[in-house]
């Protein structure tokens, strides 16, 4: 690792092209960050490189830059929402690391009023890293909410906003005309767990962190999705207001809960800096057990006339700040490097270490990502390595220590073909990952796929986990998902097996016997297509019906510009490239052989509509086209889709039902076209009965 050359020992054509280079390099790590919710580097990483780049900045003023990272806040929003302008921009807040900065944090709050005396009273609340919103309310009624964005306007997720169960959808008590009430929207550690274990199994991507979960969860298109992830929200902060509703921060935290937020229950009143030196302390100790991920406490000076008069300076505001706690680091030997093969042939690199415990947690493994990641940071096996638990539960390695390098090391390298099955592994260009090419003859990924497929959001079958799949793949009882279900004809052989008996191995056979029934969108998943995850399962079950019908269709969609594919491809949520991802399982003849193979053995129930017959859309294929003025796209697409219909993007001769809002083009014309009758958004919200 090179070491940068100290900021006063800079050049000022150093320190120039320093500061063109750190903007460029914060700029795409926002842009990873806040736009894809996929960082290209770790928090501390992140936080040197502001850090430095600061430094230059206050050494050589003149060389402020106009896009230095220092005067924009977070990324603009990405394409998908509509923009919401902040009523009072949303900011972010300076950091300390010490009792002694947190010291000099106050002293300049006490210089800029001009008092002497200590005096301050402050609130600590603890900083969860999740997501900042932005909650509108007039009237008492809650009327749109939005993302952080760049911090002037965010992203309209209103209609995402309204699926969570502890967002106040009306006010308790008297509210003022309008007022702006922030908070931050999370994920627990244990959720977050969860629902990576849950994408993993589905093949879709992982997220980083819970708060790279929760973004990616509130941020979704479709806020049937985000109502189905677990998403927390504490509120904390006050934007634009009509009326004062509170004397200080922790009245005001008060009239939050009266209102019916959720506010931390560990925020607390402190009445002077020993208090709120004791309270960090206090939560630095408790921080490991807590539910959720704190990476810091917030102090907020109580008093809101004094924080009024304190205002802001630049992004951040002078009467609150982040007391991070340091990231909790350790460093330990690499022992090897090994490599997963996952049911969908991803080659994933993951690093076994010599035990050693971080921050509380004992740590054996860490993953390395790819290929790309092992090269950037340069480790190889007999290595020392330096982990990092900062916000994120998954420890990160942030590097190797060079003079801890055994001698004769080489550079790891990275294996072209699968440890498995020998296949050669492949990586499409512009990807990250190597797959292997092995498919239905790859073990490995054979073995993934039946512990998937048994699994619990599958056929959920009790006492076939991992191991025993393992343990009856080796004795040569399974080799594909079929044979599951010729289980109970070895009954006999299982019960004389080491560890059976005949009562562990009755109760095999009647769990099997339990799922020879099983709900369509189950079913779909459970095959374990590459992107096909349980929502994506239960979109193909409700739009297809029967399993009879799915396959016919499936079978046509392999060809492009059929019909067939384009149905397929319009789904809300599927798209080309998923349609494309089903065509390629279903051009496989020996994956059409084993679906066919388990319809004979098993009953696959229809998918029943989500919304009753007598939905006033049911069954009815609608798109929407033009600016909606009353409702968000998201919004009138989940609403339509509650009364029973199916919402599409393009306009074709199965559509029903086009609303055109304000300047709608091509779409209007062509289902005028096509004699498709099409509604105002008026008329439209007269039939929806909104
Ligand atoms: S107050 C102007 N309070 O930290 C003050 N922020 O680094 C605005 N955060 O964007 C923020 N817990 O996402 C505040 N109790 C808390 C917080 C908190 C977490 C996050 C928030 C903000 C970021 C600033």
């Amino acid at each position: 690792m090179k070491r940068p050359t100290p900021v006063e020992a800079l050049s000022e054509a150093e320190a120039a092209a320093e500061l063109a280079t750190l903007a460029d390099e914060i700029a795409r790590a926002d842009r990873a960050y806040y736009e894809r919710d996929a960082p290209v580097m770790s928090d501390a990483e992140y936080d040197a490189l502001r850090r430095r780049n600061t430094a230059i900045e206050l050494r050589f003023p003149s060389l402020v830059r106009p896009d230095s990272p220092n005067r924009r806040v977070g990324a603009a929003p990405a394409g998908g929402f509509a923009k919401l302008r902040h009523g009072a921009p949303m900011l972010s807040l300076g950091n300390v690391f010490s009792a002694e900065e947190f010291a000099e944090w106050v002293a300049r709050a006490r210089r800029f009023l001009g008092i002497q005396e200590s005096g301050f009273r402050f609130v600590g609340e603890p900083k969860i890293d999740g997501l900042s919103i932005n909650l509108t309310y007039e009237h008492g009624q809650f009327v749109r909410g939005a993302t952080r964005g760049d911090g002037l306007e965010g992203e309209d997720v209103t209609a995402n906003l309204r699926t969570l169960a502890t967002l106040p959808r009306r006010l308790k008590g008297h509210a003022p005309a309008r007022i702006e009430i922030r908070g931050e929207v999370f994920m627990t550690k244990a959720d977050f767990l969860a629902l990576n274990a849950a994408q993993e199994a589905a093949g879709e991507r992982l997220f980083a962190n819970p708060r790279n979960a929760a973004a990616g969860s509130l941020r979704q298109l479709d806020p049937r999705i985000t109502e189905r992830r677990p998403l927390g929200l504490f509120a904390y902060a006050m934007g634009e207001t009509s009326e004062r509703v509170a004397r200080t921060h922790w009245e005001y935290l008060e009239r939050l809960e009266a209102w019916g937020f959720s506010v931390n229950p560990l925020s607390r009143p402190l009445a002077d800096e020993a208090a709120a030196a004791a309270f960090q302390a206090e939560m630095a100790a408790q921080r490991a057990g807590l539910a959720y991920d704190i990476d810091g406490v917030v102090y907020k000076i109580d008093d809101l006339v004094l924080q009024d008069r304190l205002g802001y300076v630049g992004r951040e505001p002078r009467w609150a700040t982040a007391w991070k706690f340091p990231a909790e680091r350790a460093t330990t030997v690499l022992e090897d490097i090994v490599i997963q093969v996952g049911r969908t042939g991803a080659l994933t690199p993951v690093a076994r270490l010599t035990p050693v415990n971080v921050g509380g947690v004992l740590v054996t493994r860490a993953t390395l990502h790819n290929e790309d990641e092992i090269a950037r940071k340069d480790v190889r096996i007999g290595d020392t390595v330096i982990l990092q638990r900062a916000g994120d539960v998954i420890p990160q390695i942030l590097g190797m220590i060079p003079e801890r390098r055994p001698p004769h090391s080489k550079p790891y390298r990275f294996p072209d073909h699968c440890p498995a099955c020998g296949s050669l592994a492949v990586r499409p260009p512009g990807e990250a990952v190597r797959r292997c090419t092995g498919g239905l003859i790859c073990p490995a990924q054979a073995e993934e796929r039946l512990i998937h497929f048994a699994s619990r959001p599958a056929f959920d079958i009790e006492g076939l986990g991992e191991k025993t799949i393992r343990e009856f793949m080796q004795a040569g009882l399974l080799h594909g998902p079929a044979d599951i279900f010729a289980l109970p004809n070895h009954e006999a052989e299982i019960a004389a097996r080491e560890g059976w008996g005949p009562l562990s191995a009755r109760n095999l056979t009647r769990a099997i016997e339990a799922r020879r029934r099983i709900p369509l969108a189950r079913f779909i998943y459970a095959l374990g297509i590459r992107r096909i995850g349980e929502a994506n399962a239960r979109l193909l079950a409700r739009h297809y019906g029967s399993f009879a019908n799915w396959r016919a269709q499936m079978q046509q969609a392999l060809q492009i510009g059929s019909e067939a594919r384009s149905d397929l491809a319009d789904i809300v949520g599927i798209g080309p490239a998923i349609a494309q991802e089903l065509a390629d399982f279903f051009a496989e003849p020996r994956n059409v052989a084993t679906l066919d193979r388990l319809a004979g053995l098993l009953t696959i129930e229809d998918a029943v509509p989500e919304a009753g017959g007598a939905a006033p859309l049911a069954g009815k294929v609608v798109v929407f086209t033009g600016t909606l003025t009353t409702m968000t796209r998201p919004e009138a697409k989940a609403t339509a889709e509650r009364l029973g219909a199916k919402v599409t993007d393009s306009v074709s001769r199965r559509t029903d039902l086009v609303i055109a809002g304000a300047e709608a083009g091509s779409k209007a014309r062509r289902a005028a076209e096509l004699g498709i009758r099409i509604l105002t958004e008026q008329e439209w919200r007269e039939l929806a009965g909104i």
